[in-house]
């Protein structure tokens, strides 16, 4: 068996700056609400067109693959995670297969939202690990601007989320004990409708406590009607209230398996990266495990909550800013929609 590691790491994110109080332009909110609420206080948009998932991800990804030492045609396998993909289908890793011009390597999307990037890291270790891949490409990238709710109305959900990408290189390492040590994931489907976005989508609101009453819908005309934009049902929900107290239990719960698994304690951790949900929620976690501020990392003060692209986008800025160096154990931890959370102790 191998040993994976991180062999290369890059993040993009848009020009496009929009702070709390920018948001007042199109909904009643305030910079106040925001950051007392979420720690946020300003997020990047993506441009309309033209920017897209798949083109911030490889913009991630050709600055992960240069500095891994590699090249495109290298790659001999992808792995993207995002929610908000290009198109419904086919998905975003072969938009970029094709974008980087890259051989006809096997691309895989991963659709499990704010922990994305940690069950495509873990999909890439095994595959490292049993020595199938050399050199696998793992994207985690957002464009949530182009379907969030920029009414009063969708308020709550839509100051949360920002657009940008991160992107790594995992290979094989014969350096002893460094590398991934272990990953854990987990889900919970008994909450899936308090995180989601329904439409478009082939239940026609099934599974929603009171569903829909549809006047006569078409065959092939249940995916998205003018009716779901215009009541709001188009845009994504969130029982934010929900997610809290679940995230709040959930990421201390899946850090301590992973430290349990390699005999180790919270107090070992040089670097903990969590999905960047809500800074209250990383403060609540920190404060569970003990940990001092210089052993968390955040960046949603500036970002805003990037669902699949927040841990890479997280850790490259860490890592850039000399905030992980060389034997470090750095621990990935992410909670969202699903619900679904895992994580990732790596000795750097
Ligand atoms: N600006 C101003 N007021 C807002 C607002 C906004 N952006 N969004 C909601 N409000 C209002 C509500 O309308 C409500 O007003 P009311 O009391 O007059 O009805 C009030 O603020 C409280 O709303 P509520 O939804 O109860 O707030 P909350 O304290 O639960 O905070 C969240 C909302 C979303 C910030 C909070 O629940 C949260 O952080 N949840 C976790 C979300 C998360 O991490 N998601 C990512 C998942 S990976």
């Amino acid at each position: 068996m191998f040993q994976s590691k991180i062999a290369g790491l890059g993040y993009y994110v848009p020009k496009n700056v929009y702070t709390n109080n920018d948001l007042t332009r199109f909904m009643e909110t305030s910079d106040e609400w925001i950051q007392e609420r979420t720690g946020i206080k300003e997020r990047r948009y993506a441009d309309r067109i033209g920017e897209t998932t798949t083109s911030m991800g490889v913009e991630a990804a050709k600055i992960a693959i240069e500095r891994a030492n590699t090249t495109a045609e290298e790659i001999d396998f992808v792995i993207f995670a995002t929610l908000s993909p290009d198109y419904y289908f086919p998905g975003c890793g072969v938009l970029l297969q094709r974008e980087m011009g890259m051989k006809e390597v096997g691309a895989l999307d991963v659709r499990n939202q704010c922990s994305g990037f940690v069950y495509a890291l873990s999909i890439a270790d095994q595959f490292i690990k049993t020595g199938m891949y050399k050199n696998i490409l793992v994207v985690g990238s957002e464009k949530h601007s182009f379907a969030l709710d920029f009414s009063t109305r969708g308020r709550a959900v839509s100051v949360i989320f920002g657009d940008g990408a991160g992107a790594v290189v995992l290979q094989p390492t014969t350096e002893d004990g460094k590398g991934i040590l272990s990953t854990h994931l987990h889900s919970d489907g008994a909450d899936a409708e308090k995180l989601a976005m329904y439409y478009p989508g082939a239940s026609a609101g099934y599974y929603l406590e009171e569903m829909p009453e549809w006047p006569d819908v078409e065959l092939g005309q249940m995916l998205m009607t003018k009716e779901m934009l215009e009541d709001g049902s188009a845009f994504p929900y969130m029982d934010g209230q929900a997610v809290f107290k679940k995230a709040v239990v959930k990421f201390p719960e899946v850090i301590g398996e992973a430290l349990a698994k390699n005999n180790l304690k919270s107090t070992d951790i040089n670097m903990l990266i969590p999905h960047q949900a809500n800074l209250r929620i990383s403060q609540f976690v920190q404060k569970t495990l003990g940990l001092n501020d210089d052993q968390v990392f955040n960046n949603i003060q500036k970002y805003g909550n990037t669902t699949a692209a927040s841990v890479p986008i997280a850790l490259c800025e860490a890592w850039e800013e000399g905030k992980i160096k060389d034997g470090d154990l750095v621990c990935l931890a992410a909670f969202g929609a699903g619900f679904t959370w895992g994580s990732a102790l790596i000795r750097w």
